[in-house]
């Protein structure tokens, strides 16, 4: 062990997220001078089964959202602990940490404390090394940068527009990098903002940068995503596609998805794969994410049965990032892909390991940013360390969502001829995506 890369000092700072509600940003001080911050993303349509968010629940303060408590759980309860330690060691300290918390789902020390502290730890580490983030945590093997999926129309719990589907998103697989991606993804955007004007539609947006317009039905989200996507100049299936993220335990009552805000009515669990069904043929669909709810797990087999051959099936909250869930999912082929969102779970280790569960059934995984974000980017090199090919981070403004972007452009620039672009795991997209 080099003795430089010793801890010295771990400090929270509670800090304001891209909702303007308190999170925690960790600083990691190492004895060789290296200082190193990591801060902690928050969402709004959590699963169950997520590791515990600690929020102070005191009325008069934030609401109650403040984060004084995960605060000082860092400073006085794990920090003392961490001093003198190797930085490097990540897997050990992310034991004990889970450890000193006790619980099954962090809800002693809060999920924010420890990942605060997970993640700080590896940048302080990586910068000791004059490593790049995705360099240290990925290795020699991380080249690949991922095909975004861009949440262009945001619904549900994300904006108060009629749609009752939370994300409908674009993903420029047929670009030939991720810059190219970024200039697809950008320019079908704005054309979509000008189909909203013309139309006489909001074009304000909802807590992920997508558009929040009032349309008539879930149907016509996909049809503007169509006619942005060829008014920009790109067809629609080869060049960019859609992507689906219902969220669907957010309108799941009493056994029934209830499409309420676009008076659709009530589905049974088979009616709503009959949905899906007759989308993915009208529509350039390649990808659902939580089409049906997080504890409908008979409804999740029954769709990855009857369409997991042909798009990819993602598992958000009904796999919560969580090694335990993951396993259960792989045996009973519950889906063929995952979501990954780091604070869903708690630390880089159990997030790896969710990851390493994925790559062995040869499911793919989409590393994923949250609703509440901050400018944080740590995300980005993550992606690229994993190497799955896929990022969900938002739609093309906020710059909480851009600077995930911004640094995926800057990872692919210091790459160079050596980087690759698109999907590695999982099914394969439609056409030339599968690039070296
Ligand atoms: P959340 O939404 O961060 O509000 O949970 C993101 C998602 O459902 O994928
Ligand atoms: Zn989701």
């Amino acid at each position: 062990m080099s003795s430089d890369t010793r801890i010295q000092s771990v400090r929270a700072l509670e800090i304001l997220d891209s909702r303007g509600f308190p999170t925690l940003r960790v600083t990691v001080g190492l004895e060789d001078g290296t200082l190193a911050s990591a801060s902690v993303p928050s969402g709004a349509s959590t699963g169950e089964n997520e590791a515990v968010e600690l929020r102070d629940g005191e009325a008069r303060r934030y609401g109650g959202k403040g984060v004084r408590k995960a605060l000082a759980n860092v400073n006085e309860v794990i920090a003392p602990r961490l001093i003198g330690l190797d930085a490097s060691a990540q897997a050990r300290i992310d034991r004990m940490m889970c450890d000193l918390d006790g619980t099954a789902n962090k809800a002693k020390l809060g999920a924010n404390a420890i990942l605060g502290v997970s993640q700080a730890l590896a940048r302080a580490a990586a910068q000791a090394r004059r490593m790049p983030l995705y360099a240290y945590l990925g290795g020699v093997g991380a080249h690949r940068l991922p095909v975004p999926m861009m949440n262009v129309l945001n619904g549900g719990k994300h904006a108060d527009s009629s749609l009752d589907f939370q994300e409908f998103m674009i993903e420029p697989h047929g670009a030939s990098s991720f810059a190219e991606a970024m200039r697809y993804g950008s320019e079908t955007f704005q054309a979509l903002k000008k189909l909203l004007h013309e139309r006489g539609l909001s074009t304000a947006v909802g807590d992920e940068g997508g558009f929040a317009p009032a349309l008539a039905s879930n149907e016509e989200a996909c049809e503007l995503i169509v006619a942005a996507i060829e008014r920009a100049g790109y067809q629609p299936g080869r060049d960019i596609s859609i992507a689906l993220d219902p969220a669907a335990s957010s309108f799941y009552d009493e056994g029934e998805y209830r499409l309420t805000r676009s008076r659709q009515g009530n589905k049974t669990s088979a009616q709503m794969i009959a949905l899906y069904r007759s989308w993915v043929e009208r529509y350039p669909i390649v990808s659902i994410e939580d089409g049906l709810a997080e504890n409908d797990w008979e409804g999740f087999s029954a769709m990855t049965a009857e369409l997991g051959d042909r798009i990819q099936i993602v598992g958000d909250d009904i796999l919560v990032t969580n090694p335990r869930f993951i396993r259960r999912g792989i045996s009973e082929r519950t889906c063929n892909a995952a979501l990954i969102k780091l604070n869903q779970i708690g630390t880089v280790t159990e997030t790896v390991e969710a990851i390493e569960l994925c790559r062995q059934a040869g499911w793919g995984f989409v590393v994923s940013h949250r609703s509440g974000e901050t400018e944080d980017s740590f995300i980005a090199d993550f992606a690229v360390a994993m190497g799955g090919g896929q990022i969900k981070t938002g739609s093309l403004c906020r710059s909480e969502r851009m600077a995930k972007y911004n640094r995926l452009l800057e990872i692919e620039e210091a790459l160079g001829e050596g980087a690759g672009y698109g999907r590695s795991a999982g099914i394969a997209l439609p056409q030339s995506a599968m690039n070296p």
